[in-house]
């Protein structure tokens, strides 16, 4: 008998996330050098200095296994949003804590509701588990349609996800929508509100997703080190919830799944206030610059609540700029052929982007 025969046909038909290409990857595919990634949504100021004193400090103890509870690092953020230390659950990533969630609640004949295009781990974890993805379009204007979502729950429907804001698009919704959907939920559906750009928001009504891990047990709030924090390799993300729904991610995760250094840098970084105030403001001048300036290019971009700007531009385009050495995220496989995903860059990044752009399109490209 083949392997093909042996392995769960759930994991026969997974198709691998794609991540952005690496710039390591394109440099040596067309021999070229000072290419720039505006393709992963990380940090272009990268991680806070005092994270990375943090990290070489720690570099002499990494033969010990780490803390396995987190301890320091649970105090801190437990303190800083005001819940109680058995409501965290941390993991490799975010993405590990999407896992853990799907070991623990999907299996065969379940199903989970997300909307598409979102994050395309959701997919993925559901199908790891050999559940059903119910996958529901956004509305016309890309956003969440929270009432479709709230439709496709079902008898079957162990978890609905909620990307806000919405990787890939950029796009948010807000308190009054959130509360209605969260409220009407059935009671035993776990609700994960997957904020990995929350630190980004720039709109006044946010939902208060915090508030509702109180009011409503199944609910949990993901975040994550990567983005803002600069800590992407690292991998070091969380989940805030009830202590029942912690309690069980705590049964599904490794022992040892955060690493040494991940734990001393996130602190590190929680304590750098300025190095994440710095990121914002760089954030938010690249946003407002790079939608005035592909606008003034013709280009139709969606306003953004988080690091990157969903825009559209044909396929040839992502192409083009690949060939300039400037990776930008194509988004044909979440079936939004001729758009693009551009991550925020540093300020000469984005002028790069755009006098490339403009270059191709004088040169009828
Ligand atoms: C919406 C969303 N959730 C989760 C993640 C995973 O983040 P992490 O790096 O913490 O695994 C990402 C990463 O890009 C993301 O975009």
């Amino acid at each position: 008998m083949a392997l093909k025969d042996v392995v769960n046909r759930h994991i026969l038909d997974l198709r691998p996330y794609q991540p952005g290409k690496p710039i390591e990857e394109l440099e040596r595919e067309l021999g070229i050098t000072g290419s720039i990634k505006l393709a992963s949504n990380e940090s272009p100021l990268g991680p806070s200095p005092k994270a990375q004193a943090a990290i070489r400090a720690a570099v002499d103890g990494i033969h010990r296994y780490p803390d396995g509870a987190s301890f320091a690092l649970r105090e801190n953020l437990a303190g800083r949003l005001a819940v109680g230390t058995d409501q965290l659950v941390f993991g490799a990533g975010a993405d590990e804590i999407l896992e853990l969630l799907a070991k623990a609640f999907l299996g065969p004949g379940s199903e989970a509701v997300f909307a598409w295009p979102s994050f395309a781990m959701y997919p993925i974890v559901v199908k790891g588990m050999g559940a059903t993805p119910v996958a529901v379009p956004l509305s016309n204007d890309l956003v969440h349609d929270l009432p479709a979502l709230a439709a496709a729950v079902g008898e079957r429907t162990k978890i609905v996800f909620v990307c806000n804001p919405n990787n890939p698009t950029g796009t948010s919704v807000g308190a009054a929508a959130f509360d209605r959907f969260a409220a009407d939920l059935p009671p035993d559906v776990v609700l994960v509100v997957d904020e990995a750009y929350v630190e980004y928001v720039r709109r006044s009504d946010f939902p208060d997703s915090l508030g509702w891990v109180s009011r409503r047990p199944a609910t949990i709030v993901l975040r994550t080190f990567s983005k803002i924090y600069g800590l992407a390799g690292l991998r070091l993300g969380y989940g805030v919830a009830d202590v029942e729904l912690a309690g069980y991610l705590e049964r599904a995760r490794h022992p040892f799944n955060v690493n040494r250094l991940a734990e001393v840098a996130a602190l590190a970084a929680l304590d750098d206030e300025g190095h994440a105030k710095a990121s914002r403001r760089v954030n938010a001048e690249g946003v407002a610059y790079l939608t005035a300036e592909l606008e003034a290019l013709g280009i139709e971009v969606w306003p953004t609540d988080a690091n990157f700007i969903l825009a559209r531009a044909g396929d040839w385009v992502h192409d083009a700029l690949l060939r300039e050495g400037i990776i930008v995220r194509p988004l044909a496989s979440f079936g939004m052929a001729n758009h693009i995903r551009i991550s925020v860059g540093l300020p000469e990044e984005n002028e790069r982007l755009v006098k490339t752009l403009k270059r191709l399109r004088e040169s009828g490209a």
